[in-house]
């Protein structure tokens, strides 16, 4: 996939909210062997590791294009490699901790996604995990219409992407039936304020539209970006522009 490490951390504060709120679910221990799944620039393992006493992080993800910064984050017991994680959960390795900020929304099948996740981890291990439950809001909404019209539809073959994300309960009630206990899953709405229609273009080229582009032959990627930054301006003429973007956070501990 080609993200972009700059576009993305371009709403840094915004995208930082919901790991500062998924560190407060944390069970703080010494020496915990730890994965995040999708660490992309590595800051926010660094983040995670300097909070936890004498811990071993691994960071991986797909992206050499969001790894390359990671280097700078690198410490004694943070490393960072590339990835998948569907590789990953091929491995026998086994963790006290896995977390996930922002990723685990790019693989399909969440009933048998979160149950192989929480296969990675010890007994006792924690599962903590946020996954953007934005996918009915407009700017989503309007990327699949879009993708839906010709010429892109041909393009594309007809292909839209579906959100694999499920609401709370089903989570909560995948996290009870593996056994699961000091279940926490809740869905917040984090309050973005962006200068206006560009700024939400922008924040949208840095994740949802990404898909859309990496599959576009090259001449029609940016006539779809039009396009699409064009029904973004039509519906939203204000200056500042209201983002409440929804996200699920969810945690608990196994074994
Ligand atoms: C929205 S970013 C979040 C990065 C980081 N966790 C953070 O919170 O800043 C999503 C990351 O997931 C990674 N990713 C998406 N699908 C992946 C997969 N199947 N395996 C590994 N990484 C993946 C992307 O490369 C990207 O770096």
């Amino acid at each position: 996939m080609p993200w972009n490490p700059e576009v993305y951390n371009k709403f840094k504060a915004e995208r930082f909210a919901p790991f500062y709120d998924l560190l407060t679910l944390l069970k703080v221990r010494q020496d915990l062997q730890v994965i995040d799944l999708g660490c992309g620039t590595g800051e926010l393992s660094r983040k995670l590791a300097d909070y936890l006493p004498n811990a071993n992080v691994l960071g991986i993800d797909a992206s050499a294009e969001m790894l390359q910064g990671a280097v700078e984050f690198e410490a004694e017991g943070l490393n960072f490699e590339q990835r998948s994680i569907e590789q990953q959960l091929k491995e026998d390795s086994r963790w006290d901790l896995v977390f996930s900020n922002a990723a685990l929304q790019w693989l399909q099948n969440h009933e048998t996604l979160i149950p192989s996740v929480i296969g990675m981890l010890k007994p006792g291990g924690q599962l903590l995990v946020q996954i953007p439950s934005n996918h009915d809001h407009f700017t989503h909404e309007t990327i699949r219409n879009l993708a839906a019209q010709e010429p892109y539809c041909s393009a594309l073959n007809g292909w839209t992407r579906i959100s694999p994300v499920l609401n709370i309960e089903s989570y909560a009630k995948i996290l009870f039936d593996l056994g699961g206990s000091e279940i926490t899953v809740f869905e917040k709405v984090y309050p973005h304020v962006l200068k206006d229609a560009a700024a939400l273009a922008d924040w949208v080229s840095g994740t949802a539209l990404i898909p859309y582009l990496e599959k576009l032959p090259e001449e029609l990627k940016k006539t779809f970006t039009g396009h699409y930054q064009m029904q973004l301006y039509q519906r939203f003429r204000e200056s500042p522009v209201f983002y409440p973007f929804k996200r699920t956070l969810m945690a608990a501990v196994f074994g």
